[in-house]
């Protein structure tokens, strides 16, 4: 297997539409300090070599596939980060830089938590992510967001002033459709076709943003090139009803031209697009529609499970 399959993809928050989490009495059991917003202590001392040699193998395969692939915002968060191969990110130096550059912190889960926890910490500007580091045999897939698909994935981009905006306005909105229009399932395809697998339209063709894509090598190249998925600009309304697979490569992405673009677009009151959503057509991945703005017509060549690019 060449891919991160990760459940929850949301970040370490596990986020919406996963369910099945341990509770929080079940986590203390193995997470003694565990808070009631289930962050637990980093102990970054506490990692093997073994493991911080993990981190690096992930690390030194990605740098080499995402120059030219993933987006320029996120090659520089990484440089400004100070995210390097060496050794897993300690969380109090990662906060500290992040902190000063747009507010943001880095705390530790142990891995899924429930969605209103999950968007108390983005509406507060804190990302969860996952303590542990994935084993050796799961180099390229995974069913649970590990330390390398969080901060190797999304923190880079939270580095940046309008995705870093954007995230914890979704923490707000998932705050609202929890509390009030019961649209979790339409907010979470948002966040799967933007944060996780967001593509942009940059002045040297396409480049990925997703944190799904970026912390996973065959998709890296799959997104990007290959002919078999679609590729869509993106339209809010149909990417709210679009459904989404969670275990496989992605038959369709859906593509910004900015990030101020897709703030733009997000950030105005869902109150009556929801209410729109509650009735119609919720879309299968592979669909292409009569007003789609068609980028790539995808080949759907791609073999199902396969996990290999084509
Ligand atoms: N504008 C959305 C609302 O009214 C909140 C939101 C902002 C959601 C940005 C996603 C991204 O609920
Ligand atoms: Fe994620």
């Amino acid at each position: 297997m060449t891919r991160n399959k990760i459940m929850a993809l949301q970040g370490g928050g596990g986020g919406p539409l996963i369910g099945g989490m341990p509770t929080l009495d079940a986590l203390r059991r193995l997470h003694p300090d565990i808070g009631s917003d289930y962050t637990i202590p980093q102990c970054w001392g506490r990692y093997a070599a073994a493991e911080h040699a993990i981190w690096r193998t992930l690390f030194e395969r990605q740098l080499k596939i995402l120059p030219g692939r993933a987006c320029q915002e996120f090659l520089d968060g990484l440089g400004k980060l100070n995210l390097v191969s060496d050794q897993i990110p300690d969380f109090e130096e990662l906060s500290e830089q992040l902190q000063a550059l747009t507010g943001w912190c880095v705390v530790a889960v142990p891995s899924l938590v429930p969605d209103d926890v999950f968007f108390e910490h983005l509406a507060n500007r804190r990302f969860p992510a996952g303590q542990f580091i994935r084993k050796p045999e799961q180099l390229g897939y995974i069913e649970e967001p590990d330390v390398f698909h969080d901060v190797f994935g999304h923190v880079p981009m939270l580095a940046h002033p309008v995705f870093a905006d954007y995230m914890q306005a979704y923490g707000k909105g998932g705050q609202r459709a929890l509390a009030e229009f019961g649209a979790l399932k339409n907010l979470a395809r948002l966040y799967w076709y933007t944060v996780e697998f967001g593509l942009i339209e940059q002045k040297d063709g396409l480049r990925i943003y997703g944190s799904g894509i970026v912390s996973s090598s065959a998709e890296s190249v799959y997104a990007v090139e290959s002919p078999s998925p679609n590729r869509i600009g993106f339209e809010l309304e149909r990417v709210m009803r679009t459904d989404y697979r969670i275990d496989d490569f992605q038959e369709s992405y859906f593509v910004i031209s900015s990030f101020e673009e897709l703030f733009a677009e997000t950030y105005k009151d869902f109150a009556a697009l929801y209410a729109k959503l509650a009735a119609g057509e919720t879309y299968k991945p592979g669909d292409v529609l009569p007003e789609d703005s068609v980028l790539t017509r995808g080949t759907h060549t791609y073999r199902a499970g396969s996990h290999t690019v084509i």
